[in-house]
C-alpha cells in the first residue's frame, strides 16, 4: 500500500518534530500538521523560525527546509483528515484532574474527539495511528467509535509510541533504536503495519523497525519509560545515602554503570525527573494495574514517583536548613526552570516544585532560565493553586540576565543543567552575592574544589 498524504493531528512537542522529520525524509509523501489550536499553528508557520513554538536543536533547519514544499500546518482538520491515507493522533492525554481515576488515569478526552472527528469526515478508507501515549486497549476504543459512527469506511488503527526525549528529538527520530509498530494479527492489520513501516524505512535499517500486536505495542510504551524514570529514582535515592556516608554518587554511578548489564546511561542523579511523560506514564500504569487487582504491581511502580517527589522535597528543605531554618525574605535565585536542557518544556518540572516549597517558606525568588518565558513560569505555577496569582507574582520574578539576579542573591540554586551555566564567570556572580553565598546544585553540573575555592559554600546532589 503506497501513503502519499498523511495527516497529524496535534502540532505539540511530539507531532511538530516527527512530522518535520518524515517529511524531510520522505519527500514524495505530503504532510499536513493540524491543531485546533490557531496561535500554535500560527507560529508553526512565521516567518521568523526562533518564533517555532517548540524548540528543539535541528528542528528550524528541517522545517525551513520542506514547509511549503511537502510540510504543512493548518487549522483545516477536516480537509487533512479526508485527504490523507494515514493519520497520526498526537494529541495530549494529561492525567485526569476528575472524576474517575482523577490524579492517575490519562484523560482521553482529545484522542475520544479525534476519533469521533475522523469517523464523520472520513469517505476512504484510513490507517489511524496512535502516537500519544495512552493506556493499554485504547485502539480497541477508538477502534470501536470509528467502525460505529463511520460511513462504512474501513479503519485500521496501529499503536506506533514516540520514544523521542526532548532536546534530543531530531536525532533520537533519525538515529532510533528501534520504531515499535503494534497492530491487528491480520490480513489487513499486516498491510497497515507494513505501510508505516515503510515511511520509516525511508531512513531506518529494516531490523530496527519492531512489529508486534497492538497490546504490547501500547504496553511497552508505558513500561519503557517506566523503567527509565525508575533507574533515576534508583540512583537518587542512593544519592541521599551518599550524602550521609561521604559516598560520592557520581562515583557509584561510574562504578556500577560499567556493569554491562546494568549500562552507563540514565544514572545521572539530580534534583529529580519532569517532562509531561514519566510521571504521567507511571500513574497510567499503576491505574491499570489497581483497576485489574494487581495492588502489589501498583504500589511496586508507584514507589518510583514517591522517591521523585522525596528527591525534590529534600532538595528545598536543605536550601531551608542550610540558610539557617529560615528563608523567609530572602533572595534565592534558580537557574534554570525546563525539566531538562535543550528544551523550553517545563511540564513537572522539578523546579516548579522546589519554588513551590520555598515561597512557602516566604522566600524571594528570581528565576533566569535561557528558554523558558516569564508567562510560562507564572502559568505553571499558577496551576498549582498553592496560592493567588499576584501572591506568586509578588514573590516571584522572571529575568533575562544571569549574572545581574545574582545582586544580592542569599543563595543560587541549578535546577536544569543548561550549558551555559557551566562557563559562567562564577568569580563575578560572588562578588555579587552576599555572604555567605550558597551555591545549591540540583543538577551536579559544577566542579566542588572550584567553587569552594572562589569561597562558595557548595552543595551538590549525592555528595557531602
Ligand atoms: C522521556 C523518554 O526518555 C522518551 O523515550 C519518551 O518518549 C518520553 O519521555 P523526556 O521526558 O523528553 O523523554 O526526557 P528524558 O531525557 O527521558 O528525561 C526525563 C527527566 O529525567 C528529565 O527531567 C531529566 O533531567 C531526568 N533525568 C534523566 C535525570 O534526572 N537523570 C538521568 O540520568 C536521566
Ligand atoms: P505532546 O507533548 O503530546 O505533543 P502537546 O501539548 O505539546 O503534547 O501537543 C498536543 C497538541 O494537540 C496541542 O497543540 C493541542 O492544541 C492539540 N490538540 C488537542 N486536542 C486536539 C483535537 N481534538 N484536535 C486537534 N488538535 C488537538
Amino acid at each position: 500500500m503506497k501513503i502519499t498524504k498523511i495527516c497529524c493531528i496535534g502540532a505539540g512537542y511530539v507531532g511538530g518534530p516527527t512530522m518535520s522529520v518524515i517529511a524531510s525524509q520522505c519527500p514524495e509523501i505530503q504532510v499536513t500538521v493540524v491543531d485546533l489550536s490557531k496561535e500554535r499553528i500560527d507560529l508553526w508557520n512565521h516567518s521568523d523560525l526562533d518564533k517555532l513554538p517548540v524548540y528543539e536543536p535541528g528542528l528550524k533547519e528541517l522545517v525551513e527546509k520542506t514547509r511549503g514544499k511537502n510540510l504543512f500546518f493548518s487549522t483545516e482538520i477536516d480537509k487533512a483528515i479526508d485527504e490523507a491515507e494515514m493519520i497520526f493522533i498526537s494529541v495530549n492525554t494529561p492525567t485526569k484532574t476528575y472524576g474517575k481515576g482523577k490524579g492517575q488515569a490519562a484523560d482521553l478526552k482529545n484522542i475520544e474527539l479525534c476519533a469521533r472527528n475522523i469517523a464523520k469526515v472520513a469517505k476512504t478508507n484510513k490507517i489511524v495511528v496512535e502516537k500519544s501515549t495512552l493506556p493499554v486497549r485504547t485502539a480497541s476504543a477508538i477502534k470501536s467509535i470509528l467502525d460505529n459512527t463511520g460511513n462504512g469506511v474501513d479503519f485500521e488503527i496501529l499503536s506506533n509510541p514516540e520514544f523521542l526525549a526532548e532536546g534530543t528529538a531530531i536525532d533520537d527520530l533519525l538515529n532510533a533504536d528501534r520504531v515499535l509498530i503494534g497492530g491487528a494479527e491480520t490480513e489487513k492489520g499486516q498491510t497497515a503495519k507494513d505501510a508505516l513501516a515503510g515511511i520509516y524505512q525511508h531512513w531506518l535499517p529494516k531490523d530496527r523497525i519492531l512489529q508486534t500486536n497492538v497490546w504490547s505495542s501500547e504496553l511497552s510504551k508505558l513500561v519503557a519509560n517506566a523503567f527509565l524514570a525508575q533507574r533515576v529514582s534508583s540512583i537518587n535515592s542512593i544519592s541521599a545515602l551518599c550524602e550521609k556516608t561521604d559516598a560520592n554518587v557520581a562515583e557509584v554511578s561510574r562504578a556500577i554503570g560499567y556493569d554491562s548489564r546494568i549500562g552507563a546511561k540514565f544514572l545521572n542523579s539530580s534534583v529529580g525527573f519532569g517532562g509531561s511523560c514519566f510521571q504521567k506514564d507511571i500513574l497510567n500504569l499503576v491505574y491499570i494495574a489497581q483497576s485489574y487487582g494487581l495492588q502489589e504491581v501498583a504500589d511496586y511502580w508507584e514507589q518510583v514517583i514517591i522517591m521523585n517527589d522525596y528527591q525534590k522535597r529534600r532538595f528545598a528543605e536543605n536550601i531551608v536548613t542550610t540558610l539557617y531554618n529560615t528563608v523567609s525574605g530572602k533572595k534565592i535565585v534558580f537557574y534554570g526552570w525546563a525539566f531538562k536542557k535543550d528544551t523550553n518544556d517545563t511540564r513537572e518540572s522539578a523546579a516548579i516544585y522546589v519554588a513551590d516549597a520555598l515561597l512557602d517558606e516566604k522566600a524571594e525568588i528570581v528565576i533566569y532560565d535561557p528558554k523558558v518565558p516569564e508567562s510560562q513560569v507564572y502559568e505553571d505555577l499558577d496551576y498549582l493553586g498553592t496560592r493567588s496569582p499576584e501572591e506568586n507574582r509578588r514573590l516571584l520574578k522572571v529575568v533575562n540576565d544571569p549574572l545581574k539576579a545574582s545582586e544580592e542573591a542569599h543563595a543560587i540554586a541549578i535546577l536544569t543543567e543548561w550549558d551555559e551555566f557551566k562557563n559562567y564567570d562564577w568569580k563575578i556572580i560572588y562578588d555579587k552575592m552576599l555572604k555567605p553565598a550558597f551555591v545549591f546544585d540540583g543538577r551536579r553540573l559544577l566542579e566542588k574544589d572550584t567553587m569552594q575555592e572562589i569561597g562558595f559554600e557548595y552543595y551538590k546532589i549525592g555528595q557531602s
